[in-house]
């Protein structure tokens, strides 16, 4: 809260009850005092009630300054709103309902101004995942058209893989926004881990020919309570990190067990890459960061792979967190409820 402003005498009243009664009580006792003064000093009745009524509005005027302002500059700053400028803050110095109003109504600005910011970021961010590969599409198919570069199976290859990019990009959006939005409810029942860890490693495995990737459940007949299917994208994400990550020849372990976490599942994915350093560990979860270009380069996705997961864990009331390995790699881990 400011300091006390002079100019409204009733800032610190805490209610509005209490101001009124104030106001109401010093005009009445204003009039009759000017009033009954004046009569003794030999005035009219009808001037002495004349200078008792101004002074009365006088003193009125004074003390209920700032009581009502900050409502009308509420509804400037809501229409200013209404037409994208998020910026404005009304004055919130006094204690009673319009002040408590007052800061409620700034503390909503502040919120709006930082979802409008991040609307953008997101506008700003996925134009730019979009455009790069629709430029190398471009590039690609103005030397076909000008006869620059044959039709050859290598220049089709790497146009498919821009065109890929494209619809992993547009499929990892929609994800995001159905999730945040909650259009897919979870799917909730008791399931069988294993299946769905080995599941999402065959996948993995078309893709990454030269790392060596293994799934332990070290629970027999592990079962977890969620949505098998979204349990099986936020492990695709994981892994496909922890591929992507690892050098050719490395090995990658997805370790699944009952563990003493109140949750009662764990799901971890270990690689052999560089590891996330501490500065990065929240920084990965949010949408498009990607921790540096080295690493983000040539085939990196659009980072949005663990805004999924993490959105995906929240909703089934679990936790995901990275951890370092030794002596390098990074060991995600996951847990879920345990069915009972
Ligand atoms: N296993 C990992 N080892 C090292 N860094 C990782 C790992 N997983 C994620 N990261 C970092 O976190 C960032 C965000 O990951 P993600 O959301 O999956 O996006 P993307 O894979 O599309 O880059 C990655 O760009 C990378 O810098
Ligand atoms: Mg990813």
């Amino acid at each position: 809260m400011t300091a006390r402003d002079p100019r409204r005498p009733l800032d610190t009243v805490p209610s509005i009850k209490i101001k009124l009664g104030v106001v109401i009580f010093a005009a009445v006792g204003v009039t009759v005092f000017v009033f009954w003064s004046g009569i003794h000093l030999g005035l009219w009745p009808s001037v002495s009630g004349i200078i008792a009524a101004i002074i009365a509005l006088g003193i009125v005027r004074f003390l209920a300054r700032g009581m009502t302002s900050p409502l009308r500059e509420m509804s400037d700053a809501a229409r200013a709103m209404a037409k994208g400028d998020y910026e404005r803050r009304v004055t919130a110095t006094s204690r009673d309902e319009v002040g408590s109003l007052a800061r409620a109504f700034n503390k909503m600005a502040g919120e709006l101004a930082e979802t409008d910011r991040l609307r953008r970021d997101i506008v700003a961010n996925v134009s730019h995942e979009l455009r790069t590969p629709i430029t190398a599409l471009q590039a690609a198919l103005e030397n076909l058209v000008d006869e620059v570069e044959p039709p050859d199976p290598a220049t089709l290859r790497t146009m498919l893989a821009q065109v890929e990019r494209l619809g992993r990009l547009v499929t990892q959006l929609l994800d995001l926004s159905r999730l945040e939005s909650g259009a897919v409810p979870l799917a909730r029942a008791p399931f069988d881990v294993e299946p769905v860890l080995e599941h999402a490693v065959r996948e993995q495995q078309l893709h990454a020919p030269g790392v060596d990737v293994s799934v332990v459940v070290e629970t027999p007949g592990l079962t977890a309570d969620g949505d098998p299917e979204r349990v099986h994208q936020v492990v695709a994400n994981l892994l496909e990190n922890a591929v992507r990550y690892t050098p050719r020849g490395g090995r990658v372990e997805v370790r699944a067990r009952r563990s003493a976490d109140p949750l009662g599942v764990t799901i971890e994915v270990l690689d052999e890459g560089p590891g996330i350093s501490d500065t990065e560990r929240t920084r990965i979860f949010e949408r498009f960061y990607r921790a540096d270009t080295a690493r983000a380069s040539g085939d990196g996705g659009a980072g949005l792979g663990l805004a999924i997961a993490q959105w995906i864990v929240d909703l089934h009331g679990g936790e995901i967190r990275p951890e370092r390995r030794a002596p390098h790699g990074c060991r995600m881990v996951v847990t879920l409820p345990a069915s009972n």
